[in-house]
């Protein structure tokens, strides 16, 4: 808790920039697997009117009310349960660093999920890494032992814990999502790097990030759909 603590200490410049390109001012948010929050939930309450803060796991929850009562953060509520049984609407949904840990069935029933719960003008950003993660594990990670390195390498091997781009793509369209646009901005890679991620080896950056819509959205701030 004392690193995750520490981590949400600094960087907050490129957090907010980050959060009010993705989310509208006034949005209602759900975080998805949010964990104790990472990199930028708790700044996403600044731009939002309500953020509610989706896990399975009790312990990390409690650690980011903990943090948001520390910095008088009154938007954000906690809810134990699965994304599958949650009801709702949101303006906002995300989803980090969560997908690719999945396997394709259970991301498949995530995205299909994730379109219930958006309204039908709302936006869901998503990130997750890519099979270069595991290549860069394997290659370029400083400080990471041999028996992580290996299981890295099993895994980059097994095509597991990872999800390339165009699977994505299949995916979502599958569900009645579509990509509506790539985040590759210099702010996000900030924010990536600023929580330990190196982007500057030869495999270059290891996350994908997107905004995703329903294929079925019409106006928006955005435009025609
Ligand atoms: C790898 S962590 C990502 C945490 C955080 N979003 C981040 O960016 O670091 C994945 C999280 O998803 C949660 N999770 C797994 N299955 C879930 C489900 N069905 N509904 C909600 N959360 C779930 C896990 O408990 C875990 O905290």
């Amino acid at each position: 808790m004392a690193g995750a603590r520490e981590r949400l200490r600094t960087g907050w410049d490129a957090r907010l920039a980050l959060v009010r390109d993705i989310c509208p001012r006034g949005a209602r948010v759900l975080d998805v697997g949010s964990s104790w929050g990472e990199y930028t939930l708790l700044p996403l309450a600044a731009v939002a009117s309500e953020v509610v803060a989706l896990d399975v796991d009790t312990r990390p929850l409690a650690w980011l009310s903990m943090f948001a009562a520390e910095r008088d953060v009154t938007n954000v509520t906690t809810t134990v349960e699965s994304v599958h049984d949650h009801r709702g609407s949101y303006d906002l949904l995300r989803c980090t660093n969560t997908l690719q840990l999945l396997s394709g069935t259970e991301r498949v029933a995530f995205l299909s999920s994730f379109r219930r719960l958006l309204t039908s003008e709302g936006d869901l950003f998503v990130d997750f890494y890519t099979p270069r993660y595991l290549a860069f594990r394997v290659r370029y990670q400083k400080g990471l032992g041999l028996r992580l390195r290996l299981v890295s390498a099993a895994r980059l091997a097994l095509w597991r814990h990872t999800l390339t781009v165009r699977r994505f793509q299949a995916e979502t369209g599958a569900v009645g999502l579509r990509i509506e646009r790539h985040v590759d901005s210099a702010v996000y890679d900030r924010c990536r790097e600023h929580e330990g991620n190196d982007f500057s080896t030869p495999l270059g950056r290891y996350f994908a990030a997107f905004v995703v819509v329903r294929d079925d959205g019409g106006w928006s701030k955005h435009g025609y759909r």
